[in-house]
C-alpha cells in the first residue's frame, strides 16, 4: 500500500474552528475597528505567550474554577519535566508580564491583547475550545473611574456595531473581609439547606460557596433566592465605590441592572463585576465579562497595585454583529489581469507591480487557462475591471479594460484600450471612483 492510501484524512480538533478566507474579512474588519476604538482609549497591545507555566493559572484564576479543575489544556513539557498550559485566559498572564518587566514602575498601563484562548468544555453554539477574546486590562488604577471608563468604552464599541440588545449587568464583590464575613453566613445558609444541594454543590460549599449561587439546578433555585447577599454585607467603601461607578454610568446615560448574584467564573475579582448579555446567542448569552482585581498583582509576586479589565469573545460578538448589521464581503482584487501566452503574462506581471505600486490591488492569472476559464476567475474574485493582454495588445502596447461590474459599465464603455504608459492612471482614477 502506497503512503498516501494509507494515511487517513486529519480533520480539526472538536471544539476548534477554522476560519476560512470568506469568514475571516469580517475578523479582520471588526479587529480593524477595535484598533481604533482601543487607541481612543489610549490602550496599546501586550503580546503575551500562549503557553504559560501552569502555576500561573491555577494560582492566579483559582484552583477551584470550573476553569482550572477541568477545562486546561495542560501537558508535561517532554524535554524539561515542566507542566505547561495553553492560556484559558489573557489576564493571568498580561499581569505576569506585567510584573516581570516591572511596567508599573513609572505608571499604570492601560494594555490590550487579541487572539486564541483554549478551554475545555463541551462545544455547542458559542462555545468552542479554541475561542478568541479581546483583553482589555487597566494596570495600577484604583478609582471607580476606570471601572465607569471601561464599561463606558464597551457601550461605545456596541454603538460603533450597530449591536441591538446587549445589556449590562453589574454587582459588587466587595472587598476580602466583607466576602470572608459573608462566606460565613453562606455556608451557615448551605448547611441549613443540605437537603436540596447536588453533588457538586455539596463537593462546592466549602471550597467556593459563592459558586454554588451559580447553579442552573431548579431544585436548588429556592435555596438560591434565599441565600445572604453579598451586596448587603458591603461596608463603607465599598459601597461608595460601587456608587462612584453607578454614578458615571448614569452620566453618561448607561443602563444596567444591579444583579446581585453576578459573582463570576474566575476568583481574582473584588469590588465591580460585571457582564454584558443578550438573549439573541441562545445559551451562550455572554458577551463580555469583568472586573476589577486588585490582590492579583500581589498574588502573582508583584507588588501590590489595583487593576480592572475585561474579555469580549469575539465568537459571540461576530455572531451578533452579523444579525445586526449586513457585511459586503470586500473584493480579492479592483483589478484582475488576463493574459494569452507566456510574453503576455511576463508584461502583465511587470504592468501589476506599477498598479501596486499606485495602491490598486491587484491579481494576475496564474498557470495556462483559456480566456473563458480567466474571465470567470475574474469574476469570481470580484475585481472592478479585467485587463486583458492578447498577443494583439502586446503588439499594439495597449492593454484592453473590461468593467466587470455593472455599476461601472453602465458609467463608461464596457471595454477600453488603454496604452500601457496611462494604464496606471487610468485604473488609478477609475478604480478610486468606486470606493
Ligand atoms: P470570562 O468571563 O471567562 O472572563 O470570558 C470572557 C468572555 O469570553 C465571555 O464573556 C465569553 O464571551 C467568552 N468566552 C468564554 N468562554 C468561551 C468559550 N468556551 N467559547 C467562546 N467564547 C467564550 C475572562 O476570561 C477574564 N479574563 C476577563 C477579564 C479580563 N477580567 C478582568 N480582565
Amino acid at each position: 500500500m502506497s503512503q498516501q492510501q494509507s494515511f487517513k484524512k486529519v480533520s480539526a480538533i472538536t471544539g476548534m474552528k477554522d476560519i476560512l478566507p470568506g469568514e475571516s474579512a469580517r475578523w479582520e474588519h471588526l479587529e480593524a475597528i477595535v484598533r481604533d476604538w482601543l487607541a481612543a482609549y489610549g490602550y496599546r497591545n501586550l503580546r503575551a505567550p500562549v503557553l504559560e507555566h501552569t502555576r500561573l493559572f491555577a494560582r492566579g484564576i483559582g484552583e477551584v474554577t470550573d476553569i482550572v479543575e477541568k477545562e486546561m489544556y495542560s501537558f508535561t513539557d517532554a524535554l524539561n519535566g515542566d507542566m505547561l498550559t495553553m492560556r484559558p485566559e489573557f489576564t493571568a498572564g498580561m499581569v505576569r508580564a506585567t510584573i516581570e518587566h516591572n511596567l508599573l514602575y513609572e505608571r499604570p498601563q492601560r494594555v490590550y491583547a487579541m487572539g486564541p484562548v483554549f478551554r475545555h468544555e463541551r462545544p455547542q453554539r458559542g462555545r468552542y475550545r479554541q475561542f478568541h477574546q479581546i483583553d482589555v486590562e487597566a494596570l495600577g488604577f484604583a478609582g471607580p473611574d476606570v471601572d465607569a471608563e471601561l464599561i463606558l468604552m464597551l457601550a461605545r464599541l456596541w454603538k460603533l456595531l450597530g449591536l441591538k440588545d446587549v445589556r449590562l449587568e453589574l454587582n459588587s464583590l466587595g472587598l476580602p473581609e466583607e466576602r470572608a464575613a459573608h462566606r460565613q453566613a453562606l455556608v451557615a445558609h448551605l448547611e441549613t439547606h443540605i437537603d436540596v444541594l447536588d453533588e457538586e454543590a455539596r463537593r462546592r460549599m466549602h471550597t467556593n460557596p459563592l459558586r454554588v449561587l451559580d447553579t442552573k439546578n431548579p431544585a436548588m433555585q429556592e435555596m438560591a433566592n434565599s441565600a445572604p447577599r453579598l451586596f448587603d454585607f458591603l461596608g463603607e467603601q465599598s459601597r461608595a465605590h460601587f456608587d462612584g461607578v453607578c454614578e458615571r454610568l448614569h452620566d453618561a446615560g448607561i443602563s444596567y441592572t444591579l444583579n446581585p448574584r453576578l459573582v463570576r467564573g474566575l476568583d481574582y475579582y473584588n469590588l465591580t463585576v460585571f457582564e454584558w448579555t443578550t438573549d439573541r446567542l441562545g445559551a451562550q448569552g455572554t458577551v463580555c465579562g469583568g472586573g476589577r482585581y486588585d490582590g492579583l498583582l500581589e498574588l502573582l509576586g508583584g507588588k501590590p497595585a489595583p487593576a480592572v479589565g475585561f474579555a469580549i469573545g469575539m465568537e459571540r460578538l461576530l455572531d451578533l454583529w452579523e444579525q445586526d448589521a449586513s457585511y459586503d464581503t470586500p473584493a480579492e482584487c479592483d483589478v484582475y489581469f488576463v493574459h494569452q501566452s507566456e510574453a503576455a503574462q511576463r508584461q502583465a506581471m511587470r504592468l501589476a507591480e506599477l498598479l501596486r505600486d499606485a495602491g490598486l490591488k491587484v491579481m494576475v492569472h496564474a498557470g495556462p487557462s483559456g480566456f473563458k476559464a480567466q474571465f470567470k476567475r475574474a469574476d469570481l474574485s470580484g475585481a472592478a475591471a479585467a485587463v486583458i493582454l492578447g498577443d494583439a495588445e502586446l503588439q499594439s502596447g495597449r492593454a484592453s479594460v473590461k468593467w466587470l461590474r455593472q455599476e461601472q459599465a453602465d458609467n463608461q464603455e464596457q471595454q477600453q484600450e488603454m496604452p500601457f504608459g496611462q494604464l496606471v492612471e487610468f485604473l488609478q482614477s477609475r478604480c478610486k471612483q468606486k470606493v
